[in-house]
């Protein structure tokens, strides 16, 4: 049997979503045996700090981290994905990192093992990035790149999106932060904030049509990019 090389690691809880594609696509262009994991399907609940695992570097709680752990510790290479929920990662992706503290007291376990990250959102997906970045260096990963993209908006799909006051583009609206979030801009095409619609008093928008990263060609060549990056690291098969 071949030994796993890179395991992805999808927090996102959405089968087959942008987090997911993009995650299994570095893992495609990594050319190198791989396997793919979604947290929602385990069950990965957070750290107790109970300090148990301190000097053995193994996690005590009993759940499907224990397994999980083995995978990461038997991989070269862990690629994470998570969206973006409440302006960081999802509680999945959270839960996951914490848990991997179990590996990191007075030997730094996971010191030299590569790793990549996806982060999808509507207007918080570049400060995640940033965030799953730090994380994985305070474990000792060496990041070999971070993709950070425009999803789905969770109210393009909910049923009430369109007429719903306090839908994610009138939430994050300029005039409710004070901040402009850009996001009438980046979902241009997408969706048409109607005329009288007024954030957290009355929706009025127009879905247009989905958002998805399979149709964002830059997005896509700087995923198979980082792919392809790790793959040479690992001396796969890039192509
Ligand atoms: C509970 C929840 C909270 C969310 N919070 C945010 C947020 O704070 N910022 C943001 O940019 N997007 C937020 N979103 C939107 C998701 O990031 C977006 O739908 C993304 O495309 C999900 O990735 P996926 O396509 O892989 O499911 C939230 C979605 C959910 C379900």
């Amino acid at each position: 049997m071949t030994r796993l090389q890179v395991l992805g690691v999808s927090g996102s809880p959405v089968k087959d979503g942008n987090t997911d594609v993009l995650v299994k696509a570095i893992l495609e262009t990594a050319g190198v045996e791989s396997e793919f994991v979604k947290l929602s399907d385990l069950r990965v609940g957070p750290c107790n700090a109970c300090m148990r695992c301190t000097f053995m570097n193994l996690c005590v709680v009993e759940d499907d981290f224990v397994q999980l752990a083995e995978k990461v510790m038997e991989a070269d290479a862990l690629v994470l994905g998570s969206p973006v929920y409440y302006g960081t990662v999802s509680a999945y992706t959270k839960a996951f990192m914490e848990r991997l503290f179990s590996k990191r007291h007075v030997h730094l376990r996971l010191k030299g093992k590569l790793a990549a990250t996806v982060a999808v959102g509507e207007v918080g997906e570049v400060e995640t990035a940033a965030w799953m970045a730090t994380a994985l260096d305070r474990q000792g990963f060496d990041l070999v790149g971070s993709i950070s993209a425009k999803g789905t908006p969770c109210c393009f799909a909910c049923g009430a999106g369109e007429t719903c006051a306090y839908a994610n583009w009138n939430a994050t609206a300029p005039e409710v932060t004070g901040e402009d979030y850009g996001y009438a801009e980046a979902y241009r095409g997408y969706l048409e904030i109607l005329p009288d619609n007024v954030p957290l008093v009355h929706g009025s928008a127009k879905i247009l049509r989905c958002r998805s990263v399979k149709d964002e060609p830059a997005v896509i060549v700087e995923t198979e990019r980082i792919g392809r990056l790790l793959g040479d690291r690992l001396g796969g098969d890039t192509g």
